[in-house]
């Protein structure tokens, strides 16, 4: 079903293809739980091409590589590749496309995804595009509900943060659209979901209120998705400056949150989470960034035929 795929952005996905996606991943969590040597990649050279900084990506990728008895090729800053020498990204990707299986790459571009998939033949995976998407984030959130939360649907999920710069909600806003949950948006004025894509999802069926009161939110919400302001998009960083701490999520208002809420945050943090959450029982945002290498590891298997 996902054999040859690109992965570009989360409204390619099917149900089924999600379903797939979500059973190959437990498996792997089992495998390598039960401490299983795993070698269905055995023989595949896959290309993590990281021109923006990351820790879970990269790591998560490169581990689910060598876990699946595959190896793995690395550019872990732009500054360490020839684009620094003004390569143009196309011909980047037809080079390193004539020497792995697999191409994962993340680029400070929005819409750098489908120009590097369109000039490749191995099947490319996006591991974040600029302010765009980020597609295998998403696929490890909705995994992670799926654990905490039994079921990925009938939740009211609330995001809260910078819903303008950060792809993780634009990703995951599509996913929590097509299993029907409702969706809450908090963020400052200067910083609400783009206007194209709450119009987008509206169309497809999703109820979404906007507001910008947080602990009225969190009363009514089974999930809350919180994000960093993503300082790195800001043109003008006294702008950053007056909107950092705009909304600081901690065990005050947590406490008075709906009973069993779960929250979720795709990492890293600032400080819009306290750790004085981090011993909450439903505080789940290591548990989701652990997650990451088994959905990746399912995505790798899938899209080569090796699953
Ligand atoms: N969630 C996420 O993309 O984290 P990194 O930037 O560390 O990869």
């Amino acid at each position: 079903m996902l054999k040859g795929k690109d992965i570009i952005n989360t409204t390619q996905f099917s149900l089924q293809e999600l379903d797939l996606i979500m059973n190959t991943a437990a498996n792997f969590e089992k495998r390598v739980k039960d401490g299983e040597v795993i070698k269905n990649m055995e023989g595949q050279v896959v290309a993590a091409l990281f021109f923006e900084p990351s820790t879970r990506t990269r790591l998560s990728f490169e581990t689910a590589v060598n876990r699946l008895g595959a190896r793995v090729i690395t550019v872990a800053s732009a500054a360490s590749s020839s684009a620094a020498k003004g390569e143009s990204l196309a011909d980047t990707i037809r080079t390193v496309d004539g020497y792995v299986d697999v191409i994962i790459m993340r680029h400070p571009m929005k819409g750098s995804a489908q120009i590097a998939a369109d000039n490749a033949v191995h099947p490319f995976i996006n591991a974040g595009d600029g302010s765009g998407q980020h597609p295998t984030q998403a696929l490890l959130d909705i995994y992670t509900i799926r654990k905490e939360k039994g079921a990925l649907s009938g939740h009211t999920v609330t995001f809260v943060g910078d819903l303008k710069n950060g792809r993780t909600v634009h990703s995951l806003g599509y996913f929590m659209a097509l299993y029907g949950n409702k969706m809450i948006f908090v963020s400052p004025k200067a910083l609400q979901m783009p206007e194209e894509i709450t119009a987008d999802l509206r169309n497809r069926g999703a109820e979404i209120e906007e507001t910008d009161n947080l602990k009225k939110a969190l009363s009514v919400s089974d999930i809350v998705y919180v994000t960093r302001i993503q300082r790195e998009r800001f043109e003008n960083p006294a702008e950053y400056e007056k909107l950092k701490g705009s909304y600081i999520v901690n065990r005050a208002l947590i406490d008075q949150a709906k009973k069993g809420i779960t929250i979720l945050h795709p990492l890293p943090r600032v400080d819009e989470i306290s750790t004085d959450v981090d011993d909450y029982e439903g505080a789940a945002y290591f548990r989701q960034a652990h997650n990451g290498l088994y959905v990746r590891m399912a995505l790798l298997a899938l899209i080569t035929g090796r699953a």
